[in-house]
This record gives C-alpha cells, sequence and structure tokens, in this order.
C-alpha cells in the first residue's frame, strides 16, 4: 500500500462505504460523527493482526517458535509506545490493560495513598477518572470556568488550601465532552511544586496530540498516563498505562495470578519483574500488535496533520451550526479556536430532547452521533446549568426506573478520515428538524429514555449475523 496521508487515510477505514437502512426503506451510507466513543478500525491495522494470526501463540509462556516470536512481537509493542509518548525506560513502566478505565483502577488501587491524602480531579472528568478516585482516596474537585474549561485560578486556590495534603492531580489531556485541551504540563509543574504527582488521561488527547512524558527531572513531566487503542483505530481491547516504575515496584499488584509471579512456593510469592508484575494472566498480544500499528499509522498520517485536519473540519461545523436558528452549542463556539482544542462539538436543538434528537439524526439520514451526558455527568450537568433541585428530581426518577427526562446533549467528534460533506449532510438534516419537517413519529422508552420510531422492527441480521 502507497503511504498513509491525511488525504487518503478515508480509503483505508474498513466499513467506510457501508450502507444502512431508513425509516423510509432507503439505504444510505453511515456517516460516523462519534470518533470520540470508539474509532472505526484502520485497513492497515486489520491486515497487520490478520498477518500476526497465523503467527500468534502464548506470551511469555512457551518455548515454542511461534511463542517466541509473539513474545517478540509483544515486547515490541511495549517499546513502540513507549517511544510513542517519549516515557525513558528507566523511569517509566509500560503496562497494558484492557482500556483506559482499567488503568485508571489499577492506579488508583496501586498507590499507596495515606488517610488524609488527596486526590484534585476537575469536574470536567469523564467517569473513568473520577470514580477510582473516589473509591481510593480523599477527593477534591477542581471547577470550570464560565465557557466550560478548567478554572486554573481554582486549581490554584485548592493547591493552596490543601498543599502537602495533596497526593495527586488526575486531570484529562482533553475533553470528550468540549474538546477542551488542559495545560497538562503547566498543572504537572504546580503539582510537583508542593510533592504531589499527576496522572493525566490521554484517552482523548492520545488520539489527536502528541504526548511526552518528559524526563522525572523535569519538573513538567508527567508521573502517570492512560489510554485506549480502540479510540485509535484499533479496536482490539488493549489500553495502555505508563507509570513512574517506583510506583509499581512498591506493594502487591492489584491483580494477582499467572503472569505475574517469579515464584510461588507453598506459603510465599516473589512478584515478577515490571511490567510483568502488573499484567495478570493471559497477554492479549493481538491488541498489543494492533496498538503499535495504529501508533505507526498515525505517525505515518503525521498527528499535526490529523489535528489541522480535524480543527478545519471543526471550524466549518461551527459556522454552519452558527448559522442555524435553534441551536445552541456548548464549550468553546468560536471557529477561530479550532486549532487550540479537539474535534469534539457538543450542542442541542432548543426544545428537543437529545435522545430524539439522535434517534431522528440516525432513522432519518444514517448519521450516528453521541448524545446523553457521555459519561461524564457532572460536567454536562454543570454545562447545562442544572439546579441542584433538577438533580434531586433526577434522582427520583432514575431510582424509579425511569431515564426519559435526563437531561444531555449531542456530541459530534471527528476524526481524521472526515469530510465535509458529512457535515453537510448533518447541517442539512438539523435544518429540517429545526423546520419541523423530520418525518417519523417517535416514542420514547421510559426506562432507557431512548426514542425509537412507532411500529418501526429492526432486522440486524442481512448486515451481520451471529
Ligand atoms: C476522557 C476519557 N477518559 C476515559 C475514557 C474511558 O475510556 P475506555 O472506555 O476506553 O476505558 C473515555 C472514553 O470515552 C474518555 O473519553
Amino acid at each position: 500500500m502507497s503511504k498513509l496521508t491525511i488525504d487518503n487515510v478515508r480509503d483505508q477505514i474498513i466499513g467506510i462505504d457501508n450502507k444502512v437502512p431508513l425509516l423510509d426503506g432507503r439505504l444510505v451510507q453511515y456517516i460516523n460523527l462519534d470518533n470520540a466513543a470508539t474509532t472505526p478500525t484502520l485497513r492497515p491495522i486489520f491486515e497487520k493482526v490478520n498477518k500476526f494470526l497465523p503467527w500468534y501463540s502464548s506470551v511469555e509462556r512457551g518455548a515454542g517458535f511461534k511463542s517466541r516470536l509473539s513474545t517478540e512481537m509483544y515486547r515490541r509493542a511495549r517499546e513502540i509506545v513507549r517511544k510513542f509518548i517519549g516515557a525513558d525506560r528507566d523511569s517509566y513502566t509500560v503496562i497494558f490493560t484492557k482500556n483506559t478505565t482499567e488503568s485508571i483502577n489499577k492506579l488508583a488501587h496501586r498507590i499507596d495513598f495515606a488517610s488524609d491524602d488527596i486526590v484534585l480531579r476537575s469536574i470536567m472528568e469523564h467517569h473513568s477518572n473520577d470514580l477510582p478516585w473516589r473509591l481510593n482516596a480523599n477527593v477534591e474537585c477542581i471547577n470550570i470556568n464560565p465557557h466550560g474549561g478548567l478554572d486554573l485560578d481554582h486549581l490554584d486556590y485548592l493547591i493552596h488550601k490543601f498543599s502537602q495534603h495533596i497526593r495527586l492531580i488526575a486531570i484529562s489531556g482533553a475533553s470528550n465532552v468540549t474538546g477542551y485541551l488542559n495545560p497538562i504540563h503547566e498543572i504537572a509543574a504546580k503539582a510537583h511544586a508542593i510533592g504531589a504527582e499527576i496522572f493525566v488521561d490521554a484517552a482523548q488527547l492520545a488520539p489527536h496530540r502528541e504526548i511526552e512524558m518528559r524526563s522525572l527531572d523535569d519538573p513538567s513531566h508527567i508521573d502517570y498516563l492512560a489510554f485506549s487503542a480502540h479510540k485509535m483505530y484499533a479496536p482490539y481491547g488493549t489500553g495502555v498505562l505508563v507509570g513512574r516504575k517506583d510506583t509499581f515496584l512498591k506493594g502487591d499488584p492489584d491483580s494477582v495470578g499467572g503472569g505475574t509471579i517469579e515464584l510461588v512456593t507453598a506459603d510465599e510469592v516473589r512478584w515478577a519483574p515490571l511490567p510483568e508484575k502488573e499484567e495478570a494472566g493471559t497477554p492479549n498480544a493481538i491488541g498489543a500488535v494492533a496498538l503499535a500499528e495504529a501508533i505507526f499509522c498515525t505517525q505515518q498520517i503525521g498527528m499535526e496533520r490529523i489535528a489541522e485536519h480535524e480543527a478545519r473540519l471543526s471550524a466549518y461545523l461551527l459556522h454552519k451550526l452558527e448559522k442555524l436558528h435553534g441551536i445552541s452549542i456548548y464549550g468553546d463556539t468560536d471557529p477561530g479556536n479550532t486549532p487550540q482544542r479537539l474535534g469534539v462539538i457538543p450542542f442541542e436543538v432548543d426544545g428537543m430532547p437529545h435522545q430524539l434528537l439522535a434517534a431522528i439524526l440516525a432513522y432519518e439520514s444514517g448519521i450516528g452521533v453521541r448524545n446523553g451526558c457521555f459519561c461524564a455527568h457532572p460536567y454536562v450537568l454543570k454545562l447545562l446549568n442544572v439546579s441542584s433541585q433538577r438533580i434531586v428530581t433526577y434522582k427520583e426518577e432514575v431510582a424509579h426506573g425511569s431515564h426519559a427526562g435526563l437531561p444531555g446533549l449531542i456530541r459530534v467528534s471527528f476524526g481524521g478520515y472526515n469530510e465535509e460533506s458529512e457535515v453537510d449532510a448533518l447541517i442539512e438534516q438539523l435544518q429540517r428538524i429545526v423546520r419541523k419537517e423530520h418525518h417519523g413519529e417517535y416514542v420514547q422508552d421510559r426506562e432507557s429514555g431512548e426514542f425509537k420510531p412507532k411500529g418501526y422492527t429492526e432486522n440486524f441480521d442481512p448486515y451481520f449475523s451471529l
């Protein structure tokens, strides 16, 4: 295959031409505008995995040629990840996990928190970078500013207030709701100045921007970082946790069993060296190979080209959305600022439930977006300015089994392969929706909150079946 570039990457997306059924019986090409959740697969990654499969065997567990080859490829994948984020071998260990969520849970268990240690995380975090800290440490929350970005003054206030009790600042590199990029190295320097550490949730950052862990003697270094391969065009079940070796050398692993030990006697265990100590059970060699290839693909295209392309598409969408009446956009609405953010744009059609809007886009134009609170309930409720009284009502409704009234937004998130014509299709459908010209009649399921066209039965079997 010729070199992967931002101009030809679309041709390399598996399933890009897939047609999906609409409510009126037509078949149209699917438009995926939900890349912040999961990206489709890139053909070179699929091909690399297929080439590996005939050689695939047990990793770190066999003497046979295929086992030795698989072990070597698994180790190489680890080194490719290490280079991708600039983590030096002496200071950092690269641990393969299932996804970012598993990485953060592992880290939250592995940091040896004292009873008065505090983790600062922000209100803009994905639940995966919030709940593990809530369960394992005392937490305080960094506020957002009126535009929905991180309030750095409030961070300074919290640092001043809790100073040496702060053990860790856990912050997203980029928001999965508004696409805001956080100044991670600036925050790292603030953390290190008070003897704390920083964890960066790079689930959204890694697919769109270059990352540098930097050296431990640089005050702006990152101590811990996590990301997922399925957001980088490699959906084969791998995530990464990169972290300071000294943390993981101490104590017992959070998950134990095969692969984590050097020796076990009837009454004693000697843990394996890092990173094996932290990877319990048979490793996902296929996932690691896929992630390594995803990194090569990203590097071939060039992270800057990806960022430029996504910024152009975001500016195009923002310009078009601005001109539509009855649409409210959240976060940074300025098309001139898109190079300084990710291509993640949340909005709503005034007066229309987000679940209904998402359903009309899907059933009447084959457009896939995400709706709801995007696993960031506190952030979206704050962006929507939902009162605490309303939140009490929502809690009661959920306790009584109804998600129908839950607030939320629509999110468009771009990948490097999306194109302007897809934005045009979205805008065209939104125009119809704000003019109330969509044709389906939809009914809401009280329990899930989802809207479905009345009387419509779905049959997936002609497309895919198990
Ligand atoms: C910012 C952020 N953090 C964490 C996660 C969790 O990632 P995963 O589901 O791959 O564990 C996501 C997923 O959308 C995310 O956007």
